[in-house]
């Protein structure tokens, strides 16, 4: 059914290429786990936003931030590169995979748990702390991006494939090529959609309902490294399984491989969104809060998704203004590089 339009909508789907889940992976996880959050954390949440800033706009931050120069300190942060070998044997190792690459310290694991120390920390100036949390809720999409964990040929960024004729490269159709041929391009009701029915999976007898408990089986915001290398470990696991199981480098993969590759993603997605939710409630109540109540989700906590949606801050700090307006600027003087189309690999391949 959902799979037929793909090569329907394939034509308009690549231009441009898009980011690190693309914008419709990240929002999707932005609003899923807005609609797990417990009311204590929804509220805090959106004490860190702007006013005019939704939960889904601040999930995307950190690739624009990433982009101009001052933020591309930043540009490790958003992946770790598992030193294995696909499809022979694939793992991760901290000491070995999140060191210090092509001078950029740190990798997702080390940058979550920074920033979420800094989230924590009610010492650091409320600018600061909305920064952390803008990462926080970007990164636990990324590193549920099978090739976000992943060192080989660039985490898939120099193996050239075609997409429905398209040249393109692996890990850019795994960020949003195939999710999006699929559902359509990331604007707001495709993401609502999308969101609908992973949170219907998640429901009572829904395809996710007895991965919930591995999911939130690892919560603790005291060890984030821990965690975040289980979820890591996770997504790495089907760059043997599946993204690099079978040669790839030249193939025309719009067809079976896409096919197959849409329930991973999918299921990544629910996962990074649900487990978002339990991280923040965890944070702000220092309890998961997932699946309290019967028939948990939106339903049971309504009114809770949409409250946590837009933020209520009103006054731009300086730093915020500053970093928004270069942004801007930026996109402007690279038009052909639109803010939906930051490529990630542009990122990427130079590091
Ligand atoms: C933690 O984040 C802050 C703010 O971005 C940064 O200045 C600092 O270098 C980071 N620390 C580590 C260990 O990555
Ligand atoms: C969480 O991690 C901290 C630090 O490693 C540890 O002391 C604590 O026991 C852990 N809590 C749980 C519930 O596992
Ligand atoms: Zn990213």
């Amino acid at each position: 059914m959902r799979l037929l339009p793909l090569a329907a909508l394939s034509a308009g789907v690549l231009a441009p290429a898009a980011q690190a889940w693309g914008f419709l992976g990240h929002k999707t996880v932005a609003l899923l786990a807005s609609r797990h959050l417990l009311p204590e954390t929804a509220v805090f949440v959106r004490s860190f936003l702007y006013r005019d800033q939704s939960i889904m706009d601040a999930a995307v931050w950190a690739d624009r931030y990433a982009h101009v120069p001052f933020g591309r300190y930043s540009k490790g942060w958003h992946y770790i590169d598992a030193r294995d070998e696909p499809p022979t044997w694939c793992g991760i190792q901290y000491n070995r995979d999140c060191g210090d690459d092509g001078g950029q310290g740190g990798c997702i694991v080390s940058a979550l748990v920074n920033m979420t120390a800094r989230l924590q920390d009610q010492t650091l100036p409320w600018p600061q702390r909305a920064q952390a949390l803008r990462f926080v809720l970007h990164f636990l999409g990324d590193i549920h991006q099978p090739l976000h964990t992943e060192h080989l040929s660039r985490g898939g960024n120099g193996v050239h494939v075609l997409f429905h004729g398209r040249e393109t490269n692996l890990h850019s159709i795994w960020d949003g090529a195939i999710l999006e041929a699929v559902w359509g391009r990331g604007n707001d009701r495709v993401v609502a959609h999308l969101t609908n029915d992973l949170d219907g999976r998640l429901g009572p007898g829904g395809t996710y309902t007895a991965d919930k408990e591995t999911w939130r089986s690892c919560m603790n915001v005291s060890n984030t490294q821990d965690c975040a290398l289980g979820w890591a470990g996770e997504a790495n696991t089907y760059v043997c399984s599946y993204v690099l199981a079978k040669e790839v480098e030249g193939k025309e993969l719009g067809g079976a491989y896409a096919h197959g590759a849409v329930p991973i993603i999918e299921r990544q997605i629910a996962a990074a969104g649900y487990r978002l939710a339990g991280w923040l409630n965890m944070i702000v109540c220092g309890r998961h809060g997932l699946d309290e109540l019967p028939g948990a989700g939106y339903t049971a906590y309504s009114g809770v998704g949409e409250d946590a949606l837009f933020g209520v801050v009103e006054e731009r700090h300086e730093e915020d203004v500053r970093i928004d307006r270069a942004i801007v600027e930026f996109e402007k003087m690279h038009p052909e590089v639109e803010c939906d189309g930051l490529a990630f690999q542009g990122i990427r391949v130079q590091h």
